[in-house]
């Protein structure tokens, strides 16, 4: 364990002992200031450039911390696992006081982790929870289960399900296996729309409905990968729907909605007459142009800027030998601990809104989507 992370750990002890020897030491006594000072480098690691939003994190969490005077390491894998290990140990070499991570893959970062912790690293895992190691400190992210939550209830409104018989034709996506997001997204969107399957009136005419939360990874797309939902789709409309419409389509994100999209382009459907709900998330300004020519339905909108200024925050409060604010201590349990987390509240983006959410708020321009 570093130097840094012994002095912190004996400050903050010894913090506890005074803080419970006073009993009544102001809250916001700093426990280890002169060692929780000593947090000035930062490893910010992202999984890819190809998704947009990835682009915004990291970026965004680099320009606050280097505006606040850290020295930051920002670092993409492009989605290869091996790449992203390599790209963190090389920051724990280089002497990173923190790590913010954004997982490609959750389940296979504990032995590089087991590294960062045996230097007294604070690891922060972003967005997506990374598993089956104790040496995750914190977790930053939006609320996953209710992402989904959102996306089925607003099929069920859209599709005005407690009051219509159906049958409507539904065909559900997740995403990538490897992410723990997607089982969440899922498991929201499908504790909303399974009692509707098992009242009839949602149909998986493709066969492609999951026997439950747990087997979602059967309609997963590998990487969130456009051209890999793209294929699917194509595969499910050839195979069930030559006769027949697909009504809805749950898609957890944007870059599958995007792939999804183009596949019932190709197969005929209209915009704005016979195109089916088509859900989201992310408010890709791809997706955003869709929205607004009626070919994706809706997005689930997460401010990736509030999500780097949570994280800056979290740091901030570490290097003044505080205790970063977390409001969920149950939900995240990571096989090994359950995570201190702090959730973020996502929202609902339909074509009306884009305007005063997206673009009212800055966080799209009206060129980005073409207005
Ligand atoms: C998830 C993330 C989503 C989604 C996906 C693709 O983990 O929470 O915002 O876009 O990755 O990157």
């Amino acid at each position: 364990m570093s130097v840094t992370k012994k002095l912190l750990g004996l400050t903050l002890a010894g913090g506890l002992i005074m803080g419970l020897a006073a009993c009544d030491a102001p809250a916001d006594t700093p426990a280890g200031e002169a060692a929780g000072g000593d947090i000035e480098s930062v490893g910010i690691s992202m999984p890819t450039r190809e998704l947009e939003r990835w682009i915004n994190d990291g970026e965004q969490l680099k320009a606050n911390l280097d505006d606040a005077g850290y020295t930051t390491d920002l670092q993409y894998a492009e989605n290869d696992t091996d790449t992203q290990i390599s790209q963190i140990q090389n920051q724990i070499a280089s002497g990173a006081d923190v790590l913010v991570i954004a997982a490609i893959d959750g389940s296979v970062l504990s032995p590089v982790l087991q590294d960062a912790a045996d230097e007294g690293i604070t690891v922060i895992a972003y967005d997506r929870l990374i598993n089956g190691t104790p040496n995750v400190d914190y977790y930053a992210t939006f609320d996953n289960y209710l992402v989904g939550q959102l996306q089925g209830q607003y099929i069920v409104e859209q599709l005005d399900l407690d009051n219509q018989e159906g049958p409507f034709n539904l065909e559900p996506f997740a995403g990538s296996p490897d992410d723990n997001n997607a089982k969440f997204f899922f498991s929201g969107a499908w504790d909303v729309l399974k009692p509707y399957i098992d009242e009839g009136k949602l149909v998986v005419k493709s066969g492609n409905e999951p026997t439950s939360n747990d087997d979602w990874a059967s309609v997963g797309i590998q990487g969130w990968e456009s051209a890999g939902a793209q294929d699917e789709m194509e595969n499910r409309l050839a195979s069930f729907y030559t006769d027949d419409k697909v009504d809805v389509v749950l898609s957890p994100n944007d870059s599958l909605a995007q792939g999804i999209s183009e596949a019932l382009v190709s197969n005929g459907y209209t915009p704005g007459s016979d195109w089916p709900i088509l859900t989201g998330q992310d408010a890709d300004k791809a997706s955003v142009i869709n929205i607004l020519a009626d070919k994706q339905s809706m997005t689930v909108w997460k401010d990736t800027r509030k999500l780097g200024e949570q994280v800056f925050t979290m740091i901030e409060s570490l290097k003044a030998g505080d205790e970063p604010e977390v409001n969920d201590e149950e939900t995240y349990d990571n096989g090994e601990k359950v995570v201190p987390s702090y959730l973020l509240q996502p929202e609902v983006v339909v074509k009306d809104d884009v305007q005063t959410k997206l673009i009212d708020s800055g966080f799209l321009t009206a060129g980005d989507v073409g207005l």
